[in-house]
């Protein structure tokens, strides 16, 4: 058996994985579930303190935990949040979109910027990303009003900053750019008043337009695929929001990692959960999304699973994940 196998097997300590005190510790902005509420922000409506996390809890847990916002009475200004992993294929995409259509169809108005060449998110809503305006003619100053590269989608509330194949060429172009790391950030300010959240779909890669979307953040996400070798890129992502936060945002936090494509019927997915949840505790999202062949045929047909199959087990679980964050306070 080589090395990885016997990893694999016994799920073993994670070497590195180490989580820095100064990430998980609260901060002024925002409630932390690392400690006893506070008497203004109670515990949302079904979640009791002592509550039980484990994959075998996941597995019976129902999806009415948390209250349906309350209707807002303006926009903004937006927080903003960054759906981050480095690794691809771990429902960054797919949990943007849900997210979004999910708070959107709560009343809150939503900008997605789809910061990844590939533009999955563009096209997942929907969106064509050929001769239009991008992310990256902003990013490059080839047009300076961000209006000109918004797209309203057809879901109410809900708009898009498409990407795609040029924005490959961002990095090398930011590079010699003064302030580089604070050029999103500069172009979020510009229209932060007309949403109340901002979700910047991440790349799978630590690079310059990472480290702009994490600079421009309130908040990072952190989707997290229930499988092993999943875990161990982590604590890498961990270190670089660390760094981001002491040199470039002080204030970005932790909002939470979201297990994704949990699938409760292997021993290998319960024991990659509970480690998870041992690991990270509190910073774990109560909302644990399964794994379903529903999400490649909503991808496919360009719409949200929220919409493509309002009453399919994930739909709900995106919608639960979108009241869960207004709970927890990092969306209005
Ligand atoms: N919970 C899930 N169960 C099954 N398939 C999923 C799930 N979430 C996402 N997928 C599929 O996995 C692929 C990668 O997901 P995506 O959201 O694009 O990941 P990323 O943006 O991290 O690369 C897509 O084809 C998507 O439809
Ligand atoms: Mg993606």
């Amino acid at each position: 058996m080589s090395t990885s196998e016997a990893e694999q097997s016994g799920l073993p300590e994670l070497p590195g994985l180490e989580v820095p005190e100064q990430l998980l510790k609260p901060t002024s902005s925002g409630p932390s579930r690392q400690q006893e509420p506070a008497p203004n922000n109670p515990p949302a409506e079904g979640s009791k303190p002592g509550d039980i996390r484990s994959a075998e809890a996941v597995s019976t847990r129902n999806y009415q935990k948390f209250p349906i916002p309350a209707p807002l009475s303006g926009h903004g200004p937006a927080r903003v949040i960054a759906m981050c992993n480095q690794k691809g294929g771990v429902g960054k995409t797919t949990t943007s979109i849900n997210l979004a259509a999910s708070l959107a169809g709560y009343g809150r108005r939503v900008l997605c910027i789809d910061f990844d060449p590939q533009g999955a998110l563009s096209a997942g809503l929907g969106l064509t990303t050929h001769n239009v305006s991008t992310i990256y003619d902003l990013l490059i100053g080839r047009i300076s009003d961000p209006h000109q590269a918004i797209q309203p989608t057809e879901f109410e509330n809900l708009d898009v900053i498409p990407a795609n194949i040029d924005l490959s060429a961002a990095e090398v172009h930011l590079v010699t750019e003064v302030a580089r790391e604070q050029i999103l950030a500069s172009i979020i300010r510009r229209i932060a008043d007309e949403y109340d959240l901002v979700i910047v779909d991440c790349q799978p890669s630590l690079g310059l337009l990472t480290v702009n979307a994490l600079t421009a953040s309130h908040g990072v996400m952190i989707p997290l695929e229930c499988e092993y070798f999943a875990l161990r890129g982590v604590a890498l992502l961990i270190e670089t929001i660390d760094k981001v936060r002491s040199r470039l945002n002080p204030s970005l936090e932790l909002d939470g990692i979201l297990p994704t494509m949990f699938d409760g019927r292997t021993l290998h997915s319960r024991e990659v959960l509970d480690r998870v949840f041992e690991v990270f505790g509190d910073k774990v999202f109560d909302t644990v999304i399964g794994r379903t062949v529903k999400f490649p045929d909503a991808s496919v047909a360009g719409v949200p699973i929220v919409e493509f199959a309002p009453n399919h087990p994930a739909a709900q679980a995106y919608r639960q994940l979108a009241r869960e964050l207004v709970a927890r306070g990092a969306a209005a």
